[in-house]
Parts: structure tokens; C-alpha cells; sequence
């Protein structure tokens, strides 16, 4: 199934649509209450009378998730109840340490089982969860590496990184690379490799339901090197809550077919539409600097990924830019407080940071062998790893149903 297909209309504000059906309204109505504080998210409520759940709920907008919360009858309801509808990713609520029902609801597709006592923390975490996954799940063939770059404060210099990056892992790592800059408002990424792009982030998702690899590739602005670059500044003013999650969600699926590595420019917000991009992120980069309210701000960014974004804190590296050794803050202070799984040290180095954005030219070209260039080389080559090798793992986690059935049948 294509994400937007042609009956998913997106809702004026662009929110994902949650159908919660449950077999009366008191209960459906008890679930969408947990939700009540989600303005990303568009939460329905729908009777299940005949057993029969229609994502299609009013005729137009197709849902993007189904809830099926089984009440008090459970398991035996669930025999009763169609729910493979139009394929749309579903989450069960049903009882607990009942591996009968987690199995049928694992047949029935179910990519989540929770039971009560539910929290509306661990309902939105599981919801955000399957939303992110969908880019995976519904783009076959899906061979690319997407990498996110987000700032914990700005300045911190995401763009800077981003670019050299994308640069890198094209002309070092060899890899086809695309570099989108979704900085809708403040986003400059083709000038700083000198470029002047033609069409933007804006054209391509205007004319996404037409394109295939090869027209996508019409719309990319091309750097001398090989890379592909995205822009996102147009003539007009673009409102985040106005561009269609949906279509780049199916922009970003397709650039992974096509690209070997998609490196994603993220403006510093946490929105529906970051989200999705950081949630189906196989790497994000959290780029910050060394003072205390750089921290601060840091270790409220990773809470906010870890928790409200639920990215798995193994996929998320903290990369301390503009590093000097001599500062009060060590490193030590930065791992006690944030304890990212992965940090990186790029040095300060104005010189060649000022040049390369002033000329437009990547560091790897003007300044190859300078620490600064050899720490982005490093992050190139972890992002990259596992891209060549034939049996790499699948892009996709085990689903949370078929964890937490194993764990209920003792099968680890
Ligand atoms: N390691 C470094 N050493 C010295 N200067 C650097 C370094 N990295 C980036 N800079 C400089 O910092 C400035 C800000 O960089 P950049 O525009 O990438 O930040 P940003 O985090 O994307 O900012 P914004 O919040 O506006 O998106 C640039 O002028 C860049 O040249
Ligand atoms: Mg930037």
C-alpha cells in the first residue's frame, strides 16, 4: 500500500488521522481523551457494531492508524472483529498475559499490543512509534540510509554538518547521496556549496504523486562532486504546519530508494513533521556546542527524542561541534549530563569553517587534512556503516507485538 493513497486526503492541518474503535463510545471516548493533548494528531472515535472497523471512517479521509481497544470482552471479540481493512497500521488494546489474543493480533497485522492499566504516555509513545515506521514499511525496496541532523540550540552549526557530511560520504565514501534542507524558513544549504537551485523541497512535493527515482532526480540541484541537494527556501514563505507530513513522508521514502544516504537539514522543533523524519531516522545527529546552556538545552533535546519522539537512544549520537580542549566543561561533564550513547568532538576551527561557508566550498576540498575535516570523516564513516555490506541489517525494528509475545510465550 502507497501511504497517501488516493482516498487518504490530508485533513486542512495536515494532523494524522487515529480512528479509535472500541465496542462502545464510552470506552472509545476513554482512549481519545489520552490523546486530548496531541495537536499533531487528528483522534476519531468509531463504534465497532458488526465487528467490522472502517478506516474510511466519514468517506474521505482514510485513517493512518487504527486503535482497536477490545474492552471488557477481549480476546473472544477479536475473533469477531475484521480489522485487516484497508492495511492501515494498527495497535491493539487488549488483556495482558494472554498470548492467545497477541497472536491473533499479530496475525491480524497488529504492529502494538498494550493492555491496561494504560498511561497516555505510553499510548502516545506507541502511536509516535508506528507513525514513524510507516516510511519504512511502506516503501519496498527501501535501500537507503536516512540520516537526520538536528541543532540543540541554534548556531550550533546542523547546516555546517550536514553539508560537509553529505559532501563526504559522496566523494570519500563513494555512496549516491542526496542532502534535503528542511529548514523551511531560515534553510540555505545550496549556498553553502555554491549552489543556486532551480526547483525546491516545495516543487518536489508538489509533484510527488508523479514521481519515480529517475524524476526525482530532475529536481535535485547538482554539486560538482556528484551530490544532490534539496532546497527549501522559495520566494514564498513557507509555514511548517502547512507543508503535507504525508507527502514528504512519501518524498523521503522515495529518496531512499533511489539514494544511497538521505541527510536530512532539520530546523530546531520538535513537529509533525520533524518527527516523522527523526522517528525513521537510522541515525540522528544532535549537533551542540560546549557551554551550560548549550547543555541545558541538549539534554532537553534528548528527552524530548527519547521520550516524546521515542528514538531508540543506540541510534542517537551527540556531536560536540566547535570543541576546545581547554574549556571548563570537559567531556566527562558532558557524558554525566546528558549520557548520549555515542559523542563526537569536532574542533573548533574558524578559519576553515568561515572559508568553506564564505566560498562555498566543502571542508574536504579546501581543508582535507585539518581535525575539523577528520572528525566529519569519522562520523561519515560510522553513518555509513553497513551501507555496502550485503547483509545488512533490516531497516526495520521488531515490532513491539512480537517482543512482547515472545517474552509472554518465554520464548527469550
Ligand atoms: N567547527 C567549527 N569551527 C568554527 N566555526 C564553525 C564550526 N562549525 C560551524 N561553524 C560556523 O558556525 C556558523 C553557524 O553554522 P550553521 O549555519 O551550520 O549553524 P546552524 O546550527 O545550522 O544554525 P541555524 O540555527 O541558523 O540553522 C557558520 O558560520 C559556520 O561556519
Ligand atoms: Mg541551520
Amino acid at each position: 500500500m502507497m501511504l497517501m493513497s488516493a482516498q487518504s486526503e490530508l485533513t486542512a492541518s495536515n494532523r494524522a488521522i487515529v480512528l479509535v474503535a472500541a465496542p462502545t463510545l464510552a470506552a472509545a471516548e476513554q482512549v481519545s481523551a489520552m490523546l486530548a493533548a496531541e495537536r499533531d494528531l487528528d483522534v476519531r472515535t468509531q463504534v465497532v457494531i458488526d465487528g467490522h472497523i472502517d478506516p474510511l471512517g466519514d468517506g474521505k479521509s482514510a485513517a493512518h492508524l487504527v486503535i482497536a481497544d477490545l474492552g471488557d470482552r477481549g480476546g473472544a471479540l477479536l475473533n469477531d472483529w475484521d480489522l485487516r481493512g484497508a492495511n492501515t497500521p494498527l495497535i491493539v488494546i487488549g488483556p495482558a498475559n494472554d498470548p492467545q489474543t497477541m497472536r491473533r493480533a499479530m496475525q491480524l497485522g497488529a504492529r502494538d499490543y498494550l493492555s491496561p492499566p494504560l498511561t497516555s504516555e505510553l499510548l502516545v509513545s506507541a502511536i509516535r512509534q508506528v507513525l514513524s515506521e510507516r516510511i519504512i514499511s511502506h516503501a519496498p525496496g527501501t535501500g537507503g540510509k536516512l540520516t537526520a541532523v538536528i541543532t540543540a540550540k541554534g548556531g550550533s552549526g546542523g547546516s555546517f554538518v550536514a553539508c560537509n557530511l553529505a559532501h563526504i560520504l559522496t566523494v570519500h565514501q563513494q555512496r549516491s547521496v542526496a542532502l534535503i534542507d528542511m529548514d523551511l524558513q531560515f534553510g540555505a544549504l545550496p549556498l553553502s556549496l555554491d549552489l543556486h537551485s532551480r526547483d525546491t523541497l516545495f516543487d518536489a512535493i508538489a509533484a510527488v504523486d508523479q514521481l519515480d527515482p529517475v524524476a526525482l532526480t530532475g529536481y535535485m540541484t547538482k554539486h560538482e562532486s556528484g551530490l544532490h541537494v534539496l532546497g527549501a527556501i522559495s520566494d514564498q514563505l513557507a509555514i511548517p504546519s502547512e507543508v503535507s507530513v504525508e507527502a514528504v513522508h512519501r518524498l523521503l521514502g522515495l529518496a531512499l530508494q533511489t539514494y544511497q544516504h538521505v541527510v536530512v537539514d532539520l530546523p530546531r522543533q520538535i513537529d509533525a513533521l520533524t518527527t516523522m523524519v527523526l522517528g525513521a531516522a537510522d541515525n540522528v545527529l544532535v549537533v551542540s556546542q560546549q557551554s551550560f546552556s548549550h547543555l541545558r538545552d541538549t539534554k532537553r533535546m534528548f528527552e524530548l527524542l527519547q521520550g516524546y519522539v521515542g528514538v531508540p537512544p543506540e541510534r542517537i549520537s551527540l556531536v560536540v561541534n566547535r570543541y576546545v580542549e581547554k574549556n571548563p566543561i570537559t567531556t566527562d561533564d558532558i557524558r554525566a549530563a546528558v549520557r548520549p550513547q555515542n559523542l563526537v568532538l569536532i574542533p573548533n576551527d574558524f578559519v576553515v569553517a568561515t572559508e568553506a561557508q564564505n566560498l562555498g566550498v566543502p571542508v574536504y576540498e579546501g581543508a582535507r587534512n585539518a581535525p575539523l575535516t577528520r572528525a566529519l570523516c569519522a562520523i561519515a564513516e560510522r553513518v555509513d556503516a553497513g551501507v555496502a555490506a550485503a547483509d545488512a541489517p533490516p531497516r526495520q525494528a521488531e515490532r513491539p507485538v512480537k517482543r512482547a509475545l515472545q517474552r509472554v510465550l518465554g520464548m527469550r
